[in-house]
């Protein structure tokens, strides 16, 4: 049967930081209207974007106040309609942000459960009698402290896995979950074709709130963290039924999801599959165990292998190495002259494997982490651990739409710096260089296209390839892909041969047999 979400090439939107186009310095959606013919052209599917609804923005929309109205730094619902339908013009989907482990401490819900104990609200959250000073337990917030904050007014503690300004729901109490998926249905019935689903394995919580473990070592995003194992207040049993009776109602719509799996540092490609169900909970989920490699071909051949393994022959993987939260990949893998060609590489890899690739604003020109300075920071993580910790205001920057004083993002002052390479780089110069990172993206795409193997064929380990050279076939019917990265600065000899569809360095049409030098960092895709 045929899915539209395991074809498509999906593309995320910080939208504070895509397009303004009213001159606030904040991008809005007429603003990622206007840029549709772009990512058109660049050859995407589908746009996830990053929550639009109306939030008083402690956590820049990670904190909703009302999951049925838009942000008016963003527009209005008018915008949001007319961008669905540009877009279903176009033949570009848009997906939205759901954020339902926790809501805004200023939606009318939260207001209303925390005035007194008897309102009728009070059991949508999670709130727990005590003595000011005595916390329930030991459950630490994500972003730092206690996940308890005391509430003088009914004298208790509410619960908050990240900041206190994001109260989490009480997903035992079915009018939750009533409400909640009726919302859902909300914007599916607008157009909108699935979501992301924010911290999607954190929604249920141990029922009798026990200690989680102490841990002795180890990192946890955003760092540095207070050390404990999440047993109790993470992944716990319930999220699947939950996750099966989402499905049911997306699938009616034919949508999709797509959830951020949460997880201690480096990621468990395991737990993240575990949320696929069997085909039957959410479509993709992300593992970002690939955001932590070093730059070495065992590195990445190994968690492809145990990613491609966790999902199986059934279920489909998401392909991921670049969003909001984490530093950009061209920073990670920067290498001096090389770094355009290492970027062409991992692009290949993104492209090329079996799964639905998501690319991050900006990812396809080889954007950077922006320089913030400390005045500049906006990201509350930034703010308290600062300079342990800069936050992830270097990855949201503007984008680089033309090498103009502000980047053709706003006209008036962005709400972050544009990079300091916005000159050199930036789209309108990309575009009109065949070399560039973006034209190779482009070609990737339109190759991915084409190519039902690419697109839906299996995947495979080749066999014999030199140490630095990490190779894999793709497979459905009778088209068959092979694929070589060179993840070394030197030439390797490999002997894997066929005809060149596409490759950094060499021709369409050459034809390789036995014993040929693979260039540094070349990336190559034989058939
Ligand atoms: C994960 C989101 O990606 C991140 O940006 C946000 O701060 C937390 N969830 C809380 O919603």
């Amino acid at each position: 049967m045929k899915h539209w979400w395991k074809e498509a090439v999906i593309y995320q939107i910080y939208p504070r930081s895509f397009q303004d186009s009213n001159g606030d310095g904040v991008g809005d959606i007429s603003g990622i209207q206007q840029r549709l013919t772009y990512l058109k052209d660049l050859g995407v599917d589908a746009l996830w974007i990053s929550p639009i609804n109306v939030s008083p923005m402690f956590d820049f929309g990670y904190d909703i106040s009302d999951y049925r109205a838009i942000d008016p730094q963003f527009g209005t619902m008018k915008d949001f309609d007319s961008l669905i339908k540009a877009a279903r013009k176009l033949d570009l989907k848009i997906l939205m942000d759901l954020v339902v482990n926790h809501t805004s401490h200023l939606h009318p819900w939260f207001i209303e459960s925390r005035s007194s104990k008897n309102n009728p609200k009070r059991d949508w959250y999670i709130w727990q009698p005590g003595k000011k000073g005595q916390l329930p337990n030991n459950w630490k917030s994500v972003f730092g402290g206690s996940a308890w904050e005391w509430d003088e007014s009914t004298e208790s503690y509410f619960l908050h896995s990240f900041l206190s300004e994001q109260p989490d729901l009480n997903w035992r109490n079915p009018a939750v979950k009533k409400q909640i998926f009726s919302d859902v249905e909300f914007w599916l019935k607008r157009g909108v074709a699935g979501f992301r689903l924010d911290v999607v394995n954190l929604y249920f919580k141990d029922a009798l709130l026990r200690n989680n473990p102490p841990r002795f070592w180890g990192w946890q995003y955003p760092r540095p963290y207070e050390l404990q194992y999440h047993t109790y207040d993470m992944s716990q049993p319930e999220m699947h039924p939950l996750l099966r009776d989402l499905r049911k109602l997306l699938d009616k719509y034919k949508a999709m999801s797509v959830g951020e799996v949460f997880g201690d540092y480096p990621g468990d490609p395991n737990k993240a599959a575990s949320y696929l169900g069997n085909f039957d909970e959410l479509h993709l989920a992300f593992d970002f165990t690939i955001m932590f490699q070093k730059w070495s071909s065992d590195a990445f051949a190994t968690v492809m292998r145990n990613w491609m393994r966790a999902c199986g022959p059934e279920n489909w993987p998401s392909l991921v190495l670049n969003n909001h939260d984490q530093g950009r990949s061209y920073s990670r893998y920067a290498s001096g002259k090389n770094s355009d060609a290492r970027a062409k590489l991992l692009a290949t890899l993104l492209l090329t494997s079996r799964g639905t690739p998501f690319l991050y604003y900006g990812e396809e020109l080889g954007m950077k982490d922006g320089t913030i300075a400390r005045h500049q920071l906006k990201d509350p993580v930034g703010i308290r651990y600062w300079p342990l910790n800069p936050g992830r205001d270097p990855q949201r920057t503007p984008m680089p739409w033309d090498g103009t004083d502000k980047g053709g993002f706003t006209s008036g002052d962005p709400w972050l710096p544009l990079n300091d390479d916005t000159p050199q780089r930036n789209v309108a110069a990309q575009l009109a260089d065949p070399e560039s990172l973006l034209s190779w993206h482009k070609k990737l795409i339109r190759l991915r296209k084409e190519s039902p193997a690419l697109r839906l064929g299996t995947w495979a380990e080749l066999e014999g390839t030199s140490a630095n050279v990490f190779g894999y076939i793709r497979q459905h019917d009778k088209d068959k892909k092979s694929i070589l990265l060179n993840f070394a600065d030197r030439p390797q000899v490999v002997s894997h041969g066929g005809t060149v569809v596409l490759s950094t360095h060499r021709k369409k049409g050459d034809k390789l047999t036995s014993s040929y030098e693979l260039q540094p960092y070349e990336a190559i895709i034989l058939q």
